[in-house]
C-alpha cells in the first residue's frame, strides 16, 4: 500500500495522519506546538513522523514513502524552508532539511492552508472546481489557490498570503509587525478578543460565556465562544457576528482580485459552522463589487474540516515518492 505521511503544523497543534492514495487518514498522532523554540518543533513533527512510521509498520501498511509538512508561514519556491511565520516562531527555518535528516525520509514543506487548499480541491468540497480559493480560519487567516487544477503559488512560493492584506489602516498590530491585517479581525484570535472584550462591557449578557470558564473575560477560551453561540449566549452570538462580517468582507476584496467560483472556508473557526458561515456569506454578498451584475461565487464549510491540510501534505508529498 502507498502510505504518505502529512504533517499540518500551526501555532497550536501539530497534528499528523498517515494518508492513502484517496485522501483517507489511516492513525493519527498530535501534538503541541512547543511556543517559542523553532528546534523544539522539528523535534516534536519528528516525533508524530516515528510515532505514524511506528502505526504503519504494526498494521502491515509497510514504509512510510515521504512527508509532506503544512507549515504556517511564508515558505520558499524550494518547498524547504520557512522564510518567517507571523504566529510562530520561525525565521529563516530550513525546516524540510531538518525533518529530513531526523526521519530519513523525504520531506516537501508547503504553506499550511495552500497544503489544505489542495486537500479539500482533491478530496473535499473543491472537487472538480476550476477556480477555487480556500481561506483557513484559525490562529491566523490562511488562504491557497487552486486555477485550472493546479495549486498557483506565485513566482516565490508566497501567493494567497490573504491574512496579511490590511482591512483597517493603522489598525491592530499583526504577529507580522504591520497594522491592521485582515487576520487581526476575522481569525480565532480575533473570535477571542471579541469575546472577552464584549464579556467584560456586558457581564450580565455573558453569563452562559463567562460560566464556562473561571468567571471572568480572560478565563474565557476560543471553544467556550463556540459553545456559548450553540447556548444562545447573546455575547458569544456577536463575537461571531462581528468576526464573521469582517470575514465576509475579506472575501470581498479577494473575490475582486481573483473572481473565483468557489470559497471554502476551513480552518479551527470553520467548525463552528453556521455560527460562522452564515454572517461571512451575509457581509460578502453585500460588499461583493457589482453584487446584481455578476455570478456569486459559492461560500462553503471545508468538508475535511481541520484534516484538509495534513490530507494537502501528504498528497503534495507523493510527487516526491514517485
Ligand atoms: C501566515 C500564513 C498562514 C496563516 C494560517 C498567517 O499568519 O502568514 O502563512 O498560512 O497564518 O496559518
Amino acid at each position: 500500500m502507498s502510505v504518505t505521511v502529512g504533517i499540518d503544523i500551526g501555532g497550536t497543534k501539530i497534528a499528523g495522519g498517515l494518508v492513502d492514495l484517496e485522501g483517507m487518514v489511516l492513525a493519527r498522532a498530535r501534538r503541541e506546538t512547543p511556543a517559542r523554540s523553532s528546534g523544539g518543533i522539528v523535534s516534536a513533527v519528528i516525533d508524530v513522523v516515528h510515532e505514524l512510521a511506528a502505526a504503519a509498520k504494526k498494521s502491515g501498511m509497510g514504509e512510510i514513502e515521504a512527508v509532506g509538512l503544512g507549515a504556517a508561514g511564508l515558505v520558499d519556491e524550494t518547498r524547504s524552508i520557512v522564510h518567517f511565520a507571523p504566529n510562530v516562531n520561525w525565521d529563516e527555518e530550513p525546516l524540510g532539511a531538518e525533518v529530513s535528516a531526523g526521519c530519513g525520509l523525504p520531506v516537501i514543506v508547503e504553506n499550511d492552508a495552500n497544503a489544505a487548499a489542495w486537500g479539500e480541491f482533491r478530496f473535499g468540497a473543491g472537487r472538480g472546481a476550476h477556480a477555487m480559493v480556500a481561506v483557513t480560519v484559525g490562529t491566523g487567516i490562511g488562504g491557497g489557490i487552486i486555477h485550472r487544477d493546479r495549486l498557483v503559488r506565485g513566482s516565490f512560493g508566497m501567493a494567497a498570503e490573504f491574512g496579511h492584506i490590511v482591512k483597517v489602516p493603522d489598525g491592530r498590530l499583526c504577529g507580522c509587525g504591520k497594522r491592521g491585517c485582515w487576520e487581526q479581525y476575522a481569525s480565532g484570535n480575533a473570535l477571542l478578543r471579541a469575546a472577552r472584550e464584549l464579556a467584560s462591557e456586558r457581564r450580565a449578557d455573558a453569563a452562559v460565556l463567562l460560566g464556562l470558564g473561571d468567571g471572568t473575560p480572560e478565563g474565557v477560551i476560543g471553544q467556550h465562544v463556540t459553545w456559548a453561540a450553540r447556548e444562545g449566549d447573546p455575547v458569544a452570538l456577536e463575537a461571531f457576528a462581528a468576526v464573521g462580517g469582517w470575514l465576509g468582507t475579506g472575501l470581498a476584496d479577494v473575490a475582486a482580485l481573483l473572481d473565483p467560483e468557489v470559497f471554502v472556508i476551513g480552518g479551527g473557526v470553520s467548525e463552528a459552522g453556521d455560527l460562522l458561515m452564515v454572517p461571512a456569506r451575509a457581509a460578502f454578498e453585500s460588499a461583493l463589487v457589482a453584487r446584481d451584475h455578476r455570478p456569486v461565487a459559492a461560500v462553503v464549510s471545508a468538508s475535511l474540516g481541520n484534516d484538509a491540510g495534513l490530507i494537502g501534505a501528504a498528497d503534495l508529498a507523493r510527487d516526491l515518492s514517485l
